[in-house]
């Protein structure tokens, strides 16, 4: 156990597996009071937390708004719609004026890379970033983490497969970091053109999905990023990658028979993923995902904002 809880939650690369420790066993808490009546308690009375969001989301905005509510700390959503920043506010100004109303933490997803560590030099409050551009999304990669674990009972040794566009996915770097730090076997499965560049040594890159599934005990499904890719796939392209990336119950039979299927959605259905996997209970977790969401980022919430 760690004492040592940081101000900011920015990324995963510096995080210390102790720390990790303390967050996974307070959101299994969490976890499991939050399938009962006993969903609230007040350990964020009084607090205001603040999801500010430049880029359009659904599931990660609605968890941390979830999460800090069942806190029982106020909790204001600011989108880029109905922000000042089709004004000509710059973001580190809209964060600083908000901080001057004595807010207590912000949620931050931004289009930029680094983002929200730029507006750390700027407020007062807790940052914890929801997302910045390809960079990192470090609540996601806690999350999968969670997951993980409730449904494997450890990381260590693990195969773990990510699937897809890992070159553009903030969400492949924030899962290779903490899957490397707890000693997963990890997997890059994609084709060349959306591989990630400097990736670490613990990380294995495979350019066929049926290799890159074979033997896993996991498999990570990711969109494909199209608003970040500095070319559009022609439809030729697409039929190409469904042909040759698409997750379905054929091309899993090659992975552990108890594998486990993730994704972090948005789905595409038909696209990285059939739509008759993705909903199949006996591999799919990617709702359960989702309920990890709410539970992880109240552990978070707790340990970095509360008393
Ligand atoms: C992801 C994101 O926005 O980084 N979604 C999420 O937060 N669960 C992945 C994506 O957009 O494909």
């Amino acid at each position: 156990m760690t004492n040592l809880i940081p101000h900011h939650l920015l990324d995963t690369a510096n995080l210390d597996r102790a720390l990790v420790e303390t967050i996974l066993t307070r959101a299994e808490q969490y976890f499991i009071a939050n399938r009962t009546e006993q969903k609230h308690n007040n350990h964020l009375a009084g607090k205001t937390v603040v999801n500010l969001f430049f880029e359009p989301s659904t599931r990660t905005r609605t968890s941390f708004e979830i999460a800090a509510k069942r806190l029982g700390a106020d909790v204001i959503n600011i989108s880029l719609e109905q922000s000042s920043a089709k004004k000509g506010e710059t973001p580190l100004d809209t964060a600083g004026n908000l901080d001057a109303m004595n807010v207590d933490a912000f949620v931050i997803r931004h289009a930029e890379n680094n983002m929200p560590h730029q507006i750390t030099q700027h407020v007062k409050a807790h940052v914890i970033n929801a997302g910045d551009g390809t960079n990192e999304h470090p609540t996601q990669g806690l999350l999968d983490l969670l997951t993980i674990r409730r449904r494997k009972g450890r990381i260590e040794g693990l195969t773990v497969a990510i699937c897809g566009d890992v070159a553009h996915s903030r969400v492949a770097r924030s899962n290779i970091n903490l899957l490397s730090l707890f000693g997963a076997n990890i997997r890059v499965v994609a084709p060349a053109a959306l591989n990630a560049g400097n990736l670490p040594p613990t990380v294995t890159v495979i350019n066929n999905l049926e290799e890159g599934l074979s033997g896993a005990d996991v498999i990570m499904a990711l969109r494909i990023q199209h608003e970040r890719l500095s070319y559009s796939m022609s439809p030729q392209d697409m039929d190409q990658y469904i042909k040759t990336f698409r997750l379905n119950h054929d091309k899993i039979k090659l992975a552990k028979p108890d594998t486990i299927v993730m994704h972090p959605g948005p789905i595409n259905r038909g696209v990285e993923i059939t739509s008759e996997l993705a909903d199949d209970p006996a591999y799919s977790v990617i709702r359960e995902q989702v309920e990890s969401g709410v539970a992880l980022r109240m552990a978070v919430l707790d340990l970095l904002v509360g008393k």
